[in-house]
């Protein structure tokens, strides 16, 4: 990793590993995007790349001796509103004046070690200065005292680029932001696709892939998180470019609110744009003030969306996620919210902690409903103290006695969150998301709490940290199950009521951070109605997260398939839940439901006490196989060998660290009669070597696995089965 500025040619050039990012600043001072791909040592005289325009249907232009050279035409690195430039614009700001027009010009430039916190903000992070090198370009406006500053940080052992902008107010009038995203590009337009992952409740995250045509196309959440129904990635590939080959670019927000991330496409070229939503977004910037955008972590592959995946995977795993339990084992867990709903009593958790513990179980956890007066999801949000009708021992005696029986103990809260039908909210009706005098929107019979206040946030930290603090805790499941609507805070004048979303954010960040650091022996996984707030904002606080309320083993294996796009094994929750299935009511069997949860963090999630004899030497057995094996599933590389989306079956391949386990995991969901085997070609293995299949003993050449692949059954439907290989 290296970053370079070359003062005669003007040119910024930043690499990593295998990829190279070059920028440049034009006649007229605009930093201009050069280059992003393939690691390029030297490269041509490009002079004429970037200082001259690419001619644009009717682009105005400031310059009278080249009337060509327009932003229009021009591949900026960070785009503004008002002038010749049509498209998407990565900076809105509007003047006290009424003025609107913004004029970035190039002022200076800082290169350091290491890679700065990003204040309030989570951000993928460093151990020492010497893993990292950042790039700081200072821009100025030709009209005002604002100056941005492009942050580009690199990681060595990462081909990632990331990438934020810090806006500063230097004049003495206010600023009004109304949109300041992260990250924009404008690449020559070589025939592209764009990836996304896109879904509903209990259907999140499917992959999706369109081809890069003329217009805008955008994929955003305004809803106040990063949503069950696009997610805050894309992955921009040449066409035709598949797991393995191809050119790829993804670009990844490490925010949970409202975001955007597109492609807008004119005559020739692709601007490629990612940030905070500027839907109802206005900030305002007194003088002295800045504002600071959550990172898009930028991944370059040259061998297609496995390797793509694969650095996220890493770089995710290891330099976001945080805490005592990046590194360590995370425990199995039975969790009892589809085993009993709202309807237990600590009799009956005691009932199921009991088979836990003989199945090898090492963490049960209590879901919603045991506190207030909750008996269904219409009360009671925000009174987290214990309903004794249900639990009479408390949280803290049914604690001890799920600890007596050899288990940890585990529990739900929803932090967020206020029913109307609570103590906490006849006390504190404004403590809310809404605006005066308009009626409030519930969902789930319920309103979300108001994070941009500080009064709140204290709240909501106590609340949580006096229940952790009088029981053994060892793990929480924080859950999110509403949307914003009616945005607006009680305490924000009526000028900033557009900063409510953002702030939200912030406060819920500075929540995490509080409870997270006070608590380090507590394992957190956030959850959102499932998979609804799945992304790296969420990561940087909480190791895991629960990825879908569905938990049928087929449409698990589409939801973490797609999943793993952009995210790791070690963080998507995967539960074995009873059949037939709550969701959908399919009837899969239980080895399947096992492999398939085993790609994630395994757990339980139904009533064991139901299990027959034989099922719960299976479980056993399961839980067995799964301790053998989950290093190389949460630590290895994954590759993905045969899509849901694109046929009856899937596939996906495991190496550990050492390269010296396989494992490979193959479901047919749907049978076929009548039809050959299917063939199916390993990856990522060392072709010269010998690899020994662990259950027969039969020996393959890496290249034999590798090109002539493994011929699998697909004649029943729901058939499963893991192969493990060991390399000699
Ligand atoms: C939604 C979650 O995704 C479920 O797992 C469960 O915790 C319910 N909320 C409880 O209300």
């Amino acid at each position: 990793m290296s970053i370079s500025f070359d003062s005669e040619k003007g040119i910024f050039s930043i690499s990593t590993e295998n990829s190279s990012y070059i920028m440049g600043i034009t006649a007229d001072e605009i930093l201009t995007h050069i280059y992003y791909g393939a690691k390029v040592e030297t490269f041509p005289n490009i002079s004429g790349i970037y200082t001259d325009s690419i001619i644009k249907c009717m682009g105005p232009s400031y310059n009278k001796e080249n009337p060509y050279i327009s932003t229009a035409g021009i591949y900026q690195e960070y785009p503004t509103f008002g002038s010749a430039d049509y498209r998407v614009p990565a900076l809105k700001a509007e003047y006290e004046d009424g003025t609107n027009v913004t004029r970035l010009v190039y002022d200076s430039y800082r290169i350091y070690g290491g890679k700065p916190a990003l204040e309030g903000l989570p951000a993928v992070y460093t151990h020492s200065d010497e893993e990292a090198e950042t790039l700081e370009i200072t821009l100025k406006d030709k009209y005002s005292q604002m100056r941005v500053i492009l942050l580009y940080s690199v990681i060595k052992g990462f081909d990632a680029v990331i990438r934020s902008a810090r806006i500063e107010n230097g004049g003495k009038e206010k600023i009004k932001l109304r949109s300041a995203l992260s990250a924009s590009m404008d690449f020559y337009n070589a025939g592209f696709e764009i990836t996304y992952l896109s879904g509903s409740w209990a259907r999140e995250r499917h992959i999706k892939k369109l081809a890069v045509t003329p217009g805008n196309f955008a994929v955003e959440s305004r809803r106040g998180a990063s949503s069950h129904i696009l997610n805050p990635f894309i992955a921009i590939s040449e066409t035709g470019a598949n797991e393995k080959r191809g050119e790829v670019y993804g670009y990844s927000l490490v925010y949970s609110g409202s975001f955007i991330a597109g492609t807008e496409t004119d005559e020739d070229s692709v601007r490629a744009y990612m940030g905070i939503n500027p839907f109802n977004f206005c900030w305002t910037l007194e003088a002295g003030d800045s504002f600071q955008t959550p990172e898009t972590v930028l991944v370059y592959s040259a061998n297609g969306f496995g390797e793509m995946s694969r650095t996220y995977h890493r770089l995710y795993r290891t330099r976001l996620c945080r805490g005592k339990y990046r590194d360590t084992a995370r425990p199995v867990l039975i969790n009892n919210w589809e085993a009993t709903y709202f309807d237990f009593n600590e009799e009956k958790i005691l009932e199921i902690a009991k088979k836990a513990a003989e199945c090898g179980i090492e963490l049960m956890v209590l879901d919603d409903g045991w506190f207030g007066k909750r008996d269904n999801d219409k009360c009671s949000l925000g009174d987290w103290f214990v309903n004794y009708d249900k639990l009479p021992c408390g949280i803290d005696g049914l604690a001890q006695k799920v600890n007596a029986l050899g288990l940890k103990f585990g529990l739900w809260f929803e932090p967020e969150m206020v029913s109307p039908d609570s103590e906490l909210y006849r006390k504190h009706p404004d403590w809310c998301l809404h605006q005066k005098d308009r009626l409030r929107s519930e969902s789930r019979n319920q309103l979300i709490l108001d994070l941009s206040r500080k009064d709140v946030c204290d709240y909501i930290v106590k609340a949580v940290s006096d229940v952790l603090e009088n029981a053994n805790i060892t793990y929480v499941k924080w859950d999110y199950n509403r949307n914003m609507s009616e945005v607006g805070s009680a305490l924000l004048d009526p000028e900033r009521q557009g900063e409510t979303a953002h702030r939200y954010m912030l406060g819920l960040y500075s929540v995490l951070e509080r409870i997270t650091s006070a608590f380090p022996d507590i394992l957190f996984e956030s959850c959102s109605g499932g998979g609804g707030r799945f992304d790296p904002g969420m990561m940087y606080y909480m190791p895991q997260a629960w990825t879908s309320d569905d938990t049928d083993a087929v449409e698990r294996l589409y939801i973490q398939y797609g999943t793993s796009l952009a995210y790791a094994s070690s963080m998507m929750g995967a539960h074995v839940s009873a059949v037939p299935n709550h969701q959908v009511g399919r009837v899969t069997p239980l080895e399947m439901r096992g492999l398939t949860a085993m790609c994630g963090r395994f757990g339980y999630e139904l009533d064991l006490s139901k299990l027959t004899d034989e099922e719960t030497e299976t479980v056993k057995e399961q839980i067995k196989l799964y301790h053998k094996y989950e290093n190389t599933v949460h630590k290895g590389d994954m590759y993905r060998l045969l899509s849901p989306f694109e046929c009856d079956a899937a596939a996906v391949e495991y190496v550990s660290e050492d390269r010296k386990e396989v494992l490979f995991f193959y479901f047919n969901i749907k049978g076929t009669p009548a039809i050959p085997d299917r063939k199916v070609r390993l990856d990522g293995l060392d072709a010269g070597a010998y690899y020994r299949n662990t259950g027969n003993g039969e020996v393959y050449s890496g290249a034999a696995l590798m090109n002539m692949g493994l011929l699998m059954p697909r004649n029943s439907d729901n058939f499963s089965m893991l192969t493990v290989f060991e390399k000699l």
